[in-house]
């Protein structure tokens, strides 16, 4: 598979085969992770995160590290150049003369995509304000993966914050390519996917309803994608406080949802999911955070042709 050299800036970037190469990858290092280490000796990879981030960037750096290689970045963007003014074309011009790769994080749609049209190295998008988070999308496909084995005839909720949730959008984008997914879009009338995604969604042929109520989607489910309400992306904080409880899902709602229903979370979590719902073997949203540090070092090593 030759994904030497390419950029992910969005999901569909890669075909449905190379993402099964990717899962299949990452499952081979999940299994024998010892047989990876040095595959990327001598390799360093840059993250530029203007926006904040635990697992996104963790992930990325301990996955780059396992494989040998090395890392350099900041995640405050005011203990870098940027806060002299400097564009991110610039940045990125800079960066590629040190590092092999880079992993970009930033506040406005499109900054990956003006990244990677200034850059001679391969350049991932780790979420560019409410638009798209792809490496987040490998996460969540691959844990669906490991437990159904399978994206086909599946009905999967997605909850809380579908407006400016990134990680909601490159999800159904993602999904729109298997058959038989439905979907069932649970949100206040507010915080409703953008119009392009709905579109998206029609254009694919995928059966889909739009609710607010949660209690009532929560029987169909196969999986459960909660979501946290994006403060940092409102504008009134009045709307953020009327809005950011909507949805809690807590042990009793859960009685009436399938035993087999996966709940994932791309986390953090804030209200949205009660604690004592960790300890209920439908929560997956920890192990998902583990998967995508794998999946993440098969992505470095495939786009470093290793
Ligand atoms: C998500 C993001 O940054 O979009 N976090 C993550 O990368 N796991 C979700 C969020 O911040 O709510």
């Amino acid at each position: 598979m030759e994904l030497k050299g390419r950029n992910l800036l969005e999901p569909l970037d890669f075909s449905v085969t190379e993402m099964d190469w990717l899962f299949d990858e990452a499952e081979r290092m999940i299994a024998s992770p010892e047989s990876y280490t040095g595959v990327c000796n001598g390799k360093l990879l840059a993250t530029l995160f203007y926006e904040p981030s635990t697992r996104t960037r963790f992930s990325f750096e301990a996955a780059m590290l396992r494989l040998g290689g090395q890392i350099i970045g900041f995640s405050e963007p005011s203990s870098s150049s940027v806060s002299k003014g400097e564009s991110i074309a610039d940045t990125i011009r800079t960066v590629e003369c040190y590092a092999d790769i880079a992993v970009i994080r930033h506040p406005k749609e499109g900054s990956a995509l003006v990244a990677a049209r200034s850059a001679g190295i391969p350049v991932i998008n780790a979420g560019d304000g409410g638009h798209h988070h792809p490496t987040q999308t490998l996460t969540d496909l691959l844990t669906i993966r490991l437990e159904k084995g399978i994206f086909n005839n599946i009905t999967v909720g997605l909850c809380g914050d579908l407006k400016f949730g990134r990680t909601v959008h490159s999800l159904i984008r993602a999904l729109t390519r298997y058959s038989d997914v439905r979907f069932v879009l649970v949100s206040p009338k507010e915080l409703c996917v953008p119009e392009y995604v709905r579109d998206e969604i029609k254009k694919s042929g995928a059966e889909f309803e739009e609710t607010s109520d949660l209690r009532e989607a929560l029987p169909k489910l196969d999986v459960l994608y909660m979501t946290r309400v994006q403060k940092e992306r409102f504008f009134n904080e009045e709307d953020y406080i009327r809005l950011k409880d909507s949805y809690i899902i807590d042990g009793a709602k859960l009685k009436d949802a399938k035993k087999s229903l996966m709940i994932l979370h791309p986390l953090p979590r804030v209200n949205e999911i009660a604690a004592e719902v960790d300890s209920d073997p439908r929560a997956f949203y920890f192990k998902q955070a583990r998967n995508g540090m794998y999946v993440r070092m098969a992505l470095l090593k495939a786009l470093l042709g290793r």
